[in-house]
């Protein structure tokens, strides 16, 4: 039994981290795969080759596609390719994300207008664009969020964009019920993928935290999973949290002398 058989789940940026194992997840739960990212001729596109190839060996359709969530012509040419190539959208995780690591107050301009660009404005130019498709099929649409929704960090100021989106997801969520379209998120802590090796580099203390408290990509993966299926039809408008416990002790005050 596959909750997802014939189900067309679209990820941004799936060529690697966290998107790739949803893409993966996504697959074995029956899903056909469009795999996103934006960076052409490199790694990032090899990455994405290989994960087509892992959705087809599982007996998944696969579809690649080069854009910049964070360019409106590029969005719309992503959408009408997913279209093209199966007429239906039924799942949109927004996973794709970019940003400085440095405090606010420390970014460029070019650098503040990406950290928006991307990871606000990008997420709704996808959410715009998927629409038509998804209120079609009663889609759903899945969220990535991190800590830094709630938490300071600083050198982390997608934090910001984070919590910003976990307000358009509630919004959308009720905006968009109508349409028969739901939207969640979740929320995940820390996951050793490549933009953590950047992080920890301006993360201080960072090497203290028992691996324990360290999510697995798999272990947000099955979450997404959850709320791509019907059994999380009660849930609307949620950002639900995957930190293995980290936040329930975020709060602890370093012990006193
Ligand atoms: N790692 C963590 O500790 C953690 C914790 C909680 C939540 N998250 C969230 O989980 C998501 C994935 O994180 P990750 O650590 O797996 O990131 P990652 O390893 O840096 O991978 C990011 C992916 O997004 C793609 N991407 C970046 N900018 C894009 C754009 N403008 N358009 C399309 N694709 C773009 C990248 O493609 P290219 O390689 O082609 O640039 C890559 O496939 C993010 O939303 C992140 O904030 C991460």
């Amino acid at each position: 039994m596959l909750p997802l058989k014939d189900k067309v789940a679209l990820i941004t940026g799936s060529s690697r981290g966290i998107g790739n194992a949803i893409a993966r997840k996504l697959a074995l739960a029956g899903a056909d795969i469009v795999v996103n990212f934006r960076k052409a001729g490199g790694s990032s596109e090899q990455q994405a080759e290989q994960l087509c190839r892992e959705v087809e060996g599982v007996g998944r359709r696969s579809l690649m596609v080069q854009a910049d969530i964070a360019v409106k012509d590029s969005v719309k040419k992503l959408f009408a390719e997913v279209n093209e190539k199966f007429g239906r959208l039924d799942l949109l995780i927004l996973n794709a994300a970019k940003a400085p690591f440095k405090p606010i107050e420390k970014l460029f301009e070019r650098e503040l207008r990406q950290l928006v660009e991307t990871n606000y404005l990008g997420n709704i130019f996808c959410i715009q664009e998927a629409l038509p498709l998804l209120e079609k099929s009663g889609g759903k649409i899945v969220f990535i969020s991190s800590l830094g929704s709630r938490f300071y960090n600083p050198a982390y100021p997608l934090g910001s964009m984070k919590a910003a989106m976990e307000s358009v997801v509630r919004d959308c969520a009720e905006g968009l019920r109508q349409k028969n379209v739901s939207v969640n998120a979740v929320c995940g802590g820390i996951v050793k993928t490549d933009s953590f090796k950047v992080l920890r580099q301006f993360w201080e203390n960072i090497d203290m935290l028992p691996e324990s408290l360290f999510v697995e990509p798999d272990e947000l993966a099955d979450v997404v999973v959850f709320l791509c299926g019907s059994e999380s039809r009660g849930i609307t408008g949620q950002t639900i949290v995957v930190d293995k416990g980290l936040s329930n002790a975020i709060c602890r005050l370093p012990e006193s002398k």
